[in-house]
Parts: structure tokens; sequence; C-alpha cells
């Protein structure tokens, strides 16, 4: 009689420990499966197709860098807002996530005027004056809208079309063309600061000779390395007009995920206290 008594227990004891050490294990399994999908999920991310025939370089983007995003914006409304809009935009949105005032951006960043006459007011979209017609009539195509374009082409795709521009005396219209973006009806409007570059050629094979390279044969008033920097600030602040809302939405995501990870060791510990008498 004794002797049952004590075996029972003893016998529960082991059943417990080895369901523990079950569930401890499938525990691992399922973190490690989470981490491994999670993984996979960001290779497929960086390594998607680039799209185009010539190898693209990656500016370091970085839209919690202000200042970066500041001086693109500056570079953005000098450069290239008298043919583009940025037609989702709005000025008083760009100040208040750029860390500006809406003075400051009144001052200096707004160079276009309204329908009226009247300079763009600081809540409207940053758009420009451009009529279709007349961006058909000067350029072949209108300026298309660049708000989105850092998600239709890339931010890779961005920064290389803006230093891959090359004198080609056989282009009319406007004596530049782009490796990236062959054919292109934007003139070099950087030249004066990037320099303007020729064509170093290859071997020829098959009747082609291939562009192998760009060299400045005409420097601008940037060296090379100010002038990446310059592609990059602006690269930048079309990636934050393309996605003004992302760096908020990573800010509640971590604590979104602080949240989460808390709940698990709670809900985990719950568990346990349910489950612990219960063979
Ligand atoms: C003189 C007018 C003009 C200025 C200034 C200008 N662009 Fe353009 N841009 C064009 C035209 C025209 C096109 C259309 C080219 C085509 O499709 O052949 C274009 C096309 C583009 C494209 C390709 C868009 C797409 O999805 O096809 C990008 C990117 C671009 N411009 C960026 C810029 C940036 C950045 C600046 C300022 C540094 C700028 N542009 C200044 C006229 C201009």
């Amino acid at each position: 009689m004794n002797r049952n008594n004590r075996a029972v227990p003893l016998k529960v004891k082991a059943v417990a420990k080895r369901a523990t050490q079950n569930e401890n294990k499938r525990f691992v399994l399922l973190v490690t499966a989470t981490l491994v999908v999670v993984a996979s999920m960001l290779f497929v991310n960086s390594a998607k197709a680039a799209g185009s025939s010539v190898a693209l370089e990656s500016p370091i983007i970085d839209q919690g860098n202000q200042k970066s995003l500041q001086r693109g914006a500056q570079a953005f409304v000098n450069h290239c807002m008298g043919c583009h809009s940025a037609g989702y935009q709005r000025y008083s949105r760009m100040a208040q996530d750029l860390g500006l005032s809406e003075d400051d951006v009144r001052a200096n960043l707004i160079f276009t005027t309204d329908a009226a006459g009247e300079p763009t007011k600081v809540g409207a979209l940053m758009t420009n004056t451009m009529s279709t017609e007349y961006g058909k009539q000067a350029f072949g195509v209108v300026p298309p809208n660049l708000a989105l374009t850092a998600r239709s082409r890339g931010v890779d795709w961005i920064y290389t079309y803006l230093k891959s521009y090359y004198l080609d005396p056989e282009k009319t219209t406007t004596g530049v063309n782009n490796l990236v973006y062959p054919g292109t009806a934007m003139p070099h409007v950087l030249g004066d600061l990037q320099g303007w570059q020729v064509p170093v050629l290859g071997e020829e094979a098959n009747g082609v000779t291939p562009i192998e390279s760009l060299a400045i044969e005409t420097p601008g008033t940037m060296s090379a390395d100010e002038y990446a920097d310059y592609v990059a600030d602006i690269t930048n602040f079309m990636a934050y007009m393309a996605d003004p809302i992302k760096q908020t939405r990573h800010r509640i995501g971590m604590w979104v995920m602080l949240f989460l990870f808390l709940l698990l060791g709670l809900t985990y510990a719950l568990k346990k206290e349910y489950w612990k008498d219960v063979v």
C-alpha cells in the first residue's frame, strides 16, 4: 500500500517532465521557423530584380536623416520643380516631417506661383505651373509627376540615372544621353555641378561598340564625391516623398513588436501556471 502510494507520484513527475521537454523543443522549433521565414523575406526584398541592363548603384537612403532630407528638398525645388511636379506632397507636410518651420519653407523652398500669380501657399500641393501642352511641346514628353517615382523606378535607378548622363552629339534635342534611360527626353539639368561626361568605349563585338564607363571631360563645380552625396540627398528626398509615413510606421512597429514580445512571455507564463497541476 505504502509502496504504491509513493510510486504513483514518481511516475506522474516523470511524465510531466517529458511533456515539458517536448514543449520546450516545440517552442524552440517554432522560434527557429519564424526566424527563417523573416530572414528569407528580407532576402527576397533586397534581391528584387533591378529591371535594367546597367548595373545600378545603391545610395545610402536614410529617411531618419533630416539634414539629408532638407538638402534633398532644397535641391529638388531648385533643380527639378521647374519641370516636374510632386503633386501628392504638400509643402506644410514636408515642413512638419523635415523639422522645418512653415516660415522656413515659405522663404526658402517655395519658388512657384499659383494660378492667380500669387506665391504658392504653404498648405498647397507641390505642383508647378508648366502646362501639359508646353511640356509636350518643349520635350516631346510631359515631365512626369515625381512624387511616387522612388516606388515605381526604385531609389537605385534614380540615383544611378542622375549620375549616368553623357554627351551625345547625335541627340540633337538635348545633346546628352543616359546609360540607365537611353534616349531620355530630360536634359542633364545637373551638368554644371557634375561636369560633362563622355563615354569610354569597349571592344567592338558583332558591330556594336559597348560603352564601358563614363569619364568626366569638362569638370563641374563639384567633385565626384560631392556630386554623389548631392544626388543621394535628392534620391533620399524622393524616397521620403514616395512614402512620407515610413518613419512613423517603423516607430510604431517597434512598439508593437515589443508589446507582442512581452505578451508572448506573459501568455507563456500563464499557460505554465494553468497546466502545472494537469497531466
Ligand atoms: C528641363 C526640364 C526638366 C528638369 C529641370 C528635370 N527634369 Fe526630370 N524629366 C524631364 C523630362 C522631359 C522627363 C521625361 C523623360 C522621358 O521619359 O524621356 C523626365 C524624367 C525624369 C525621370 C524619370 C521618370 C520616369 O519614371 O520615367 C526622373 C527620375 C527625373 N526626371 C528626375 C529628375 C530630377 C531628380 C530632377 C532634378 C534634379 C529633374 N528630373 C529635373 C524634364 C526635366
